[in-house]
């Protein structure tokens, strides 16, 4: 029987998916050595939730209603539509549930999947109100701290920064409507 040997092309193939393969290996050992030996977690989670009774309803239906197949919500969910984690924190109960019962009203853009049929989400305005309240209960519960990528706020001690950058990049409409976060040097009144 003759042996088989490789080709120079797969043998390079090979290398590099071995190198790849041994590189992630190295990665992993060191970051779990690394992880056992820290007294504090390695991420710390900025978001928060303490759910009242209708809101814990309102986390059932959003699993049950399938909302989990676009949004993300205590861990739970995908990545595909917007992580609603800290939901509760940019957006007021009221503000929920009138986009849940009105997507197409409530929201400053043009919706994907809320809205009218056929649109993907149509279902959700058709629930019945009172899982879509109880739903927008939920999701103002989940709360995030500020400095969390899900909070609106910029980490403490950075607004500085944020405004600086504000400055340097927002156009002049964005700068007429939010004077409130500009430099100061912006907002003391023209010398005359
Ligand atoms: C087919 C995917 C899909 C499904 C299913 C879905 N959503 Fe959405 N959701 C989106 C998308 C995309 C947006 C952004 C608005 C838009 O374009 O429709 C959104 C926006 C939202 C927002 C507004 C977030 C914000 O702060 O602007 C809320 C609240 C929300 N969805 C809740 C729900 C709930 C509750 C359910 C289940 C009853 C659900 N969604 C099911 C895709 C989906």
């Amino acid at each position: 029987m003759s042996k088989k040997s490789l080709k120079p092309g797969e043998k390079i193939l090979f290398a590099v998916f071995g190198a790849f393969f041994v590189l992630a290996l190295i990665g992993f050992v060191a970051l779990e050595a690394v992880r056992s030996q820290m007294d504090e977690p390695m991420f710390t989670s900025r978001t928060s939730f303490t759910l009242s009774a209708e809101g814990r309803r309102g986390s059932e239906l959003f699993r049950k209603n399938n909302c989990t197949a676009c949004h993300r919500a205590m861990r739970n969910g995908t990545n595909h539509g917007i992580i609603l984690d800290g939901a509760g924190s940019r957006r007021s109960q009221a503000w929920l549930e009138a986009f849940l019962k009105n997507p197409e009203a409530s929201y400053a853009g043009v919706t994907i999947d809320h809205g009218l049929p056929p649109k993907e989400a149509a279902y959700v305005a058709q629930l019945p109100a009172q899982d879509l309240r109880d739903i927008a209960t939920f999701l103002s519960e989940l709360k995030a701290e500020q400095g969390s990528a899900m909070a609106q706020k910029p980490p403490e001690g950075s607004e500085g920064l944020a405004r600086r950058l504000a400055h340097a990049w927002a156009p002049q409409a964005w700068k007429d409507k939010y004077p409130e976060r500009q430099t100061p040097q912006e907002q003391a009144p023209p010398h005359e």
